[in-house]
């Protein structure tokens, strides 16, 4: 299945579709969590992000963490180095990477939606086990999973320094609810100074799979599991996080 155009020849727009400075407080939601229950340790904690997209979210940890960043798209990996200069920024896949080192912390945030067969999970999950020595832990944070699948409709608009300006709408929804995979489409009209207007159509299809479905596999990769319900501030269910401890 071919990239999304976000994540290839539209990359350079990412930060205006999703803003950097609206991952603050979900970054220090992430710290929080991964942190729970493990001794600190001496010097910078080092941590592998796959899946890492503009950097957003790591941008956030930088000051906590040593960063390294992987994403499947070289143009991803251009815009996550630009906003993360600190980090080490690298093109792979987050089903078969292998960096032959390990981390204290293996993260993998609403990429790992994209992953849409359970056995592209269950080599993800192994790939994620062979970053991590006993003890270390692992971060999922699945934007959803079946028990708390919500269809859904976003509008937001942003605007660039460099006078781009784009105001696009997120359309969640799921054409077959007895699949494993669900679908994002994005309608996005993108102003540049001196071409003018045009309109984009760009549809993801992202993976859906059951609680149970996610612990059978996280087992089966040597984790030992907890899993987190996460809230929106007013109220509402906002996915999960699983958190998980290599054995
Ligand atoms: C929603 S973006 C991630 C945004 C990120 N959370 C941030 O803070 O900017 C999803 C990313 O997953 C990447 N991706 C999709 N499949 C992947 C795979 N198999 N391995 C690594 N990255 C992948 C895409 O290239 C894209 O950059």
């Amino acid at each position: 299945m071919a990239s999304p155009r976000l994540y290839a020849d539209l990359a350079s727009w990412w930060p205006l579709v999703s803003k950097p400075d609206e991952y603050a407080e979900e970054a220090a939601l992430v710290r929080t969590l991964l942190e729970r229950g493990l001794s600190p340790s001496v010097g910078p904690r080092r941590l592998l992000e796959m899946g890492c997209g503009g950097g957003n979210l790591a941008g956030h940890l930088a000051g906590a963490f040593e960063l390294t960043l992987v994403d499947l798209s070289a143009d991803m990996v251009e815009v996550a180095a630009a906003r993360v200069p600190s980090a080490r920024c690298l093109q792979g896949d987050m089903t078969s990477v292998r960096l032959g080192e390990t981390f204290d912390v293996v993260l993998i945030h609403d990429a790992i939606g994209y992953l849409l067969t359970e056995e592209q999970l269950a080599a993800c999950f192994e790939t994620v086990a062979a970053h991590l020595a006993p003890g270390g832990r692992a971060f999922f944070q699945p934007d959803h999973i079946v028990e708390t699948f919500a269809p859904g409709t976003f509008v937001d608009a942003g605007d660039a320094p460099d006078g781009r300006s784009l105001r696009f709408m997120e359309w969640t929804w799921d054409p077959d609810p007895s699949d494993q995979t669900y679908q994002m489409d994005f309608a996005f009209l993108m102003r540049t100074p001196g071409e003018g207007m045009r309109c984009v159509h760009d549809t993801h299809t992202l993976g859906l799979f059951s609680e149970a479905c996610w612990r059978r596999h996280l087992e089966a990769a040597g984790f030992q599991v907890h899993l987190e319900p996460l809230h929106r501030p007013e109220g509402g269910a906002a996915g999960v996080a699983w958190i998980c401890t290599r054995r």
